[in-house]
């Protein structure tokens, strides 16, 4: 194993965590959830983890692509998720919960914007992205890519939000190792609840979150924007947008902003 890798486990241990799975180094690589996929193919172990100093061909959300600098963290996980389907929308809250509770415990004033993107004060500290794949049984596996600036704030975000690194926010000295422990750690709390307690996970998910309940916002989805005022999250993940029409639209996907009235 390489010395990053076992300097990982090594962290994880120390924080009373026996990882039950390979964890993988690279120093460059593509993508760490193609990483991740291929060794779902090869039937991989359940929190197979693979990370990199830096990728040459990071993926964002919605067909962007995630700028990757050595100095950052990108890491992926292999879930086989053995929960009802109807959770599954939990998966990506549960990342987002994950990522901004370690942000959160190394000082940074994290929020989370639906469904997963992490913020401190405005500007983009970490992006995930959920893949899955889909087998004759449905859903079989789930890779979870989390990309979380820490020494650099990239430029160029596709959308209009800029970017914040843990250095920005909270001085130097985090290593990726640290942060990366600290995030498993988080992740395997925050997708045992859901599995039993999915609640406790959606409210630890709207306490965490950018406070725009009440608020009028919008969310691009591939059909086309929808506007209303933010209700709640509903038992799926999802948003529960009020229209003008006052009708109730649960919104799965998409990206979410704020409008301000002129
Ligand atoms: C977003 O658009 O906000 C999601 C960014 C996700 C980036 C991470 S970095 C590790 C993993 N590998 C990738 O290619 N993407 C994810």
């Amino acid at each position: 194993m390489s010395e990053k890798a076992e300097a990982l486990r090594q962290a994880l241990r120390d924080a009373g965590v026996e990882w039950p799975a390979p964890i993988q180094h690279f120093e460059t690589v593509g993508s760490t959830n193609d990483v991740i996929k291929e060794a779902a193919r090869a039937k991989a172990p359940e929190w197979s983890v693979a990370f990199a100093d830096e990728q040459t061909a990071g993926r964002g959300r919605v067909g962007n692509r995630w700028v990757s600098p050595s100095g950052n963290l990108f890491l992926s996980v292999l879930l086989y998720p053995a929960f009802p389907s109807e959770r599954f929308g939990l998966v990506p809250l549960a990342a987002g919960v994950s990522a901004a509770r370690t942000a959160r415990g190394l000082g940074a004033k994290a929020e989370l914007k639906w469904p997963n993107d992490v913020w401190v004060g405005g500007r983009k500290l970490a992006g995930i992205l959920v893949e899955a794949h889909a087998g004759a049984a449905g859903v079989e596996e789930m890779v979870l890519g989390f990309g979380v600036n820490i020494a650099l704030a990239p430029s160029g975000l596709p959308s209009d939000v800029a970017a914040t690194s843990l250095q920005e926010a909270i001085g130097p000295g985090v290593t990726t190792i640290a942060v990366a422990a600290a995030l498993l750690r988080n992740l395997r709390e925050a997708c045992r609840l859901i599995a039993v307690d999915p609640g406790a996970l959606r409210t630890a998910w709207k306490e965490l979150a950018v406070p725009w309940w009440g608020c009028l916002i919008e969310v691009g989805t591939g059909d086309g924007a929808v506007r209303g005022v933010l209700h709640d999250l509903d038992e799926s993940g999802g948003l529960i947008v009020e229209t003008d029409s006052g009708r109730r639209v649960v919104v799965v996907s998409g990206e979410a902003r704020t409008i301000r009235l002129a």
